[in-house]
């Protein structure tokens, strides 16, 4: 057996402060960190190339020679794992932003509180820690092999993936009920995709979506004059869909009078546009899908109980995924690899403790909430794994596993970007910041900057949602924050911030005072 101890953690703390220096290692040796230093951004850069590489840094943001930022980068380049704490007296929004974007684990404010510098380098350490750990992580699939987008291997869905099969030889109806976000439309979708009909149009028609008094219109089209603003004849979903595929999502919201002519569709093959008085032969098939009890609503007779027997010929029940638990490590590594491929995130691991919180959680969204989940993380994971101060507050709080690990915000226990809107999804989360953005913008473009998962077109499709949503002129704000950004980075020389903004300094003084 052998006697030595593990060595303690080392922590270099750079600042050209010696008093600051000093009391930081005081406060670190006080819990056996083993702390060297180092009085320059530039001395700092060369211990760490030349290591052994710490376990932390500590390093200060304004300092005669090198600045903290721009030390930082260089540490990251030479060891992109390599942890750093940034400490600043000025808390301003761009320290804050820049020194999270170039890849900082956390920043701390000066003066310090020495509990919360402690607080600050144990979760930095356990989360270098988790990041080690999950080093040799194995995916649990190759998103390649599944095309059809339909992750799971829980005997639940084997069976469903069996029902797929067997009705996409005929051109059955087919009810598909589950709860939210488990999957109904995918399914739909896979049937028409192995179906004979597969090279004609699939046109999927949201029920609750569309108002009562459109929906006939929408679905069966409608005659010239036939209501007020029908100024031309339209054709519906129905006549477009001919020889196709017809999902008719959400149809428990449909109202009585349309399910009267859906069953029409269903029995002869015909419909009749709005205001029209030819009968038209259509040939689709329907696939329809709720998360209603459509057996509640035949008993209370807010469903027609002859369409419910009309549509219910093949039922696909969708399992929750609270049911399917086995799947989650599947889907999580389905997601994180589509992300990677979407250039949407650069992470593809999930540590284990990580991944024992997603598979306790209950999913009340089910997979759409799942996939939001990882998306929302895996852009805020600051390595190539996520980590359980990665995941949301909600998720991580509700089962009982115990991380020790938080995310960054000095020290406090909730994620660093709190979330600003709800997603369209009906029951998933709100999302943060970065990712309203990405969301916003689709598959992203080139980085900004290579610790950020925020892109140039993400970030300009979020200012243009948001300046929208204040309702005012967009071009002077915009102007205006410009000005005064180049401004502060030519710290003052208007000259020089006018050539940067492509603005004469007269035009570029002027926006400034706006
Ligand atoms: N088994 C699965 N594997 C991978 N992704 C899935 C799976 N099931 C669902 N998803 C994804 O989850 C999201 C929600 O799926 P879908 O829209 O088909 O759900 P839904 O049951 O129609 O929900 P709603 O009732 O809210 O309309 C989609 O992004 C889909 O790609
Ligand atoms: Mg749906």
């Amino acid at each position: 057996m052998s006697d030595t101890l593990p060595k303690p953690p080392t922590i270099l703390v750079i600042d050209d402060d010696t008093e600051i220096r000093y009391s930081l290692t005081r406060v670190l040796s006080s819990r056996k960190y083993q702390v060297i230093e180092a009085a320059s951004g530039e001395q700092g850069i060369a211990m760490v190339k030349k290591g052994p590489a710490p376990d932390l840094v500590f390093l200060d943001v304004r300092m005669g020679g090198m600045g903290g930022i721009e030390a930082l980068q260089h540490i990251r380049s030479a060891n992109p794992k390599q942890l750093v704490v940034l400490m600043t007296a000025f808390g301003t929004a761009q320290t804050a932003i820049e020194a999270m974007k170039y890849g900082a684990f956390d920043y701390v404010m000066k003066p310090f509180d020495p509990a919360k510098v402690l607080t600050l380098a144990e979760n930095a350490l356990k989360a270098h820690a988790d990041m080690r750990a999950v080093g040799d992580y194995k995916p649990t699939i190759n998103a390649d092999d599944y095309r059809e987008g339909i992750v799971g291997s829980s005997p639940v869905m084997q069976d469903v993936f069996k029902v797929i099969g067997q009705v996409t030889a005929s051109d059955v109806t087919v009810m598909i009920t589950g709860e939210s976000g488990t999957g109904k439309e995918l399914v739909a979708r896979s049937i028409w995709k192995h179906s004979h009909r597969t090279s004609k149009p699939f046109i999927a028609v949201n029920c609750a979506a569309i108002p009562d008094n459109l929906i006939e219109s929408e679905l069966f089209g409608h005659e010239k004059g036939s209501f007020t603003g029908a100024t031309v004849q339209r054709l519906g979903k129905f006549e477009l869909c001919d020889d196709g595929t017809t999902f008719l999502d959400e149809i428990g919201d449909m109202a009585l009078a349309t399910q009267t002519k859906i069953l029409r569709v269903l029995q002869q093959g015909e419909i009749q546009r709005v205001g029209g008085t030819e009968t038209i032969k259509v040939d689709v098939r329907i696939i329809a899908a709720t998360n209603k009890d459509l057996e509640e609503m035949v008993k209370a007779k807010t469903f027609r109980e002859d369409l419910y027997y009309r549509l219910n010929v093949v039922r696909i029940r969708m399992p929750p995924l609270r049911e399917r638990g086995d799947d989650v490590p599947q889907i999580v590594d389905f997601c994180l690899q589509s992300l990677v491929k979407q250039k949407k995130a650069r992470v593809t691991k999930v540590s284990p403790e990580a991944m024992v919180v997603l598979t306790r959680h209950k999913w009340p969204g089910n997979v759409r909430e799942l996939e939001n989940v990882i998306y929302r993380s895996a852009v805020i994971a600051q390595g190539d794994a996520i980590l359980v101060k990665d995941l949301p507050a909600e998720i991580r709080g509700a089962t009982g596993v115990e991380t020790g690990a938080v995310a960054p915000g000095s020290g406090a226990s909730e994620p660093p970007c709190e979330m600003v809107r709800p997603v369209t999804a009906k029951s998933a989360p709100p999302v943060p910041v970065k990712q309203a953005a990405e969301l916003a913008v689709g598959a992203s473009g080139a980085s900004l900057a290579s610790g950020t998962n925020l892109t140039l077109e993400g970030a300009f499709d979020f200012l243009h949602a948001e300046l929208a949503r204040a309702g005012e002129p967009m071009l002077p704000v915009v102007e205006r924050e410009l000005a005064r950004r180049a401004l502060a980075a030519a710290e003052g020389d208007a000259a020089l911030a006018a050539k940067s903004v492509g603005l004469t300094k007269a035009a570029l003084q002027k926006r400034v005072k706006e």
